[in-house]
């Protein structure tokens, strides 16, 4: 199949780039490398093989027909967007109009040209703060923060779309917490600036970059009093496109999954995992609570088990190991990382 990636050059679209390249599909990427960079397709096609990478923004209409017209696309999926949670709320306008404006662009150019299947990133965050863990996709959901109400908001699009349009498809995925990297060591997370997240943190820790960790409260009621969380292999979460991508080759309408492992591990555990994996130290203080934050997070992951025959594989320490290789070998993410082949086109 012609698959389009909206958003393929960032951390998800490349792992998932090369899953479908190795299953033999096209891979078509649209991206305005507002948080990512051209050198990524290049490290794809070295990982995985060729693909069409357009510099362009998905909610350029004009430039997706444009695209649509150059490739007979069968599907696509949707990463583009913006994700960083604290960003969103001092500037909510450049959430709701990215997030919201390149689904619905998206959406039109696909049905101008007669394309009926999408997969879409969603997030547990759309759980809110009101849910008890693990998390199932029939719960009620809530947000917390603008990206969240993004999130709800393209999924209710797609929702109203799939019943307005006989034959149309749209698989939501929710992720839980993506970590890691691709075992070469050519693919991994590249955040702007110090980082939020955890695991990413962590490595700049490991690294020297950051000089310790902050563990955002011990005072939580879980194991050990730091938050819970469901990291995930970002391999296995490419995985699970694939698995998606079959599973709308044969059903119609909208239907919601969680990608996640439906294990649970706190703060502290991730960082000794990280030593334990890795032969380093992580030096940490713990601070106050941040705001926002649950205690627990993980999935229900039976129905992406049961409907879509997708499981994730890889433990906390895989996780933890290819976090720190692609770190090594990519101190400065990637920037510096020798002549710049751009080979996206612009249009
Ligand atoms: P990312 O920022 O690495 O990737 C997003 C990509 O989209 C980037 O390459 C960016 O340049 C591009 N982009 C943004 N707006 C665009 C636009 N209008 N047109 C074209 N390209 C655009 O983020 P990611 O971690 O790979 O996340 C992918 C998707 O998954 C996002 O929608 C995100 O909200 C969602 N998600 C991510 C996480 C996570 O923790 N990483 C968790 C749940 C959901
Ligand atoms: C994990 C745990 C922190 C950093 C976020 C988004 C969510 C989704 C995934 C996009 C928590 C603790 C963290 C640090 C810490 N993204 N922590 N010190 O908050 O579960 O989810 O990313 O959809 O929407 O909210 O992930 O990695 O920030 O935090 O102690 O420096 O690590 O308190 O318990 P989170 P995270």
């Amino acid at each position: 199949m012609n698959i389009l990636l909206t958003g393929g050059a960032g951390y998800i679209g490349s792992h998932t780039a090369v899953e479908l390249i190795n299953e033999g599909h096209e891979v078509i990427v649209v991206d305005n490398y507002s948080n990512s960079s051209p050198e990524i397709i290049s490290r794809i096609g070295k990982v995985a093989g060729r693909l069409a990478a357009y510099d362009a923004d998905a909610g350029d209409e004009e430039k997706m027909r444009q695209v649509f017209l150059k490739h007979k696309i069968d599907a696509v999926v949707h990463f583009a967007g913006y994700k960083a949670v604290a960003e969103s709320v001092q500037q909510p306008l450049k959430y709701y109009e990215n997030n919201l404006s390149s689904l619905i662009a998206t959406l039109k150019t696909m049905k101008a040209f007669g394309v009926d299947t999408i997969i879409f990133s969603s997030s547990a965050t759309v759980y809110g703060t009101s849910q008890t863990a693990p998390f199932d996709e029939g719960m009620g959901t809530g947000c917390t923060n603008p990206y969240g109400w993004t999130k709800l908001m393209c999924e209710q699009v797609l929702r109203d779309v799939a019943k307005a349009e006989t034959g149309f498809t749209a698989v939501i995925l929710r992720y839980f917490n993506p970590v890691g990297a691709h075992e070469s060591g050519l693919l991994g997370e590249d955040p702007k600036g110090i980082p939020n997240n955890l695991m990413p943190y962590i490595q700049q820790v490991a690294s020297g970059k950051l000089g310790k960790l902050s563990i955002f409260g011990n005072d939580y009621d879980t194991k050990d009093g730091t938050g819970i969380r469901d990291y995930i292999h970002v391999v296995d979460l490419a995985k699970g496109h694939v698995k998606a991508l079959q599973y709308a080759q044969e059903h119609r309408g909208m239907e919601v999954f969680n990608l996640g492992t439906g294990k649970g591990y706190s703060v502290l555990e991730v960082v000794r995992a990280f030593e334990r994996a890795n032969g380093v130290e992580i030096p940490y203080q713990i601070t106050a609570r941040r705001k926002g934050d649950v205690a627990e997070s993980y999935a229900d992951v039976s129905k992406a088990q049961v409907v879509l025959g997708w499981k994730a594989g890889k433990t906390l320490e895989d996780m933890c190991r290819d976090a720190w290789n692609w770190q090594k070998q990519n101190p400065e993410g990637y920037k510096n990382s020798g002549r710049m082949q751009r080979q996206a086109k612009g249009l």
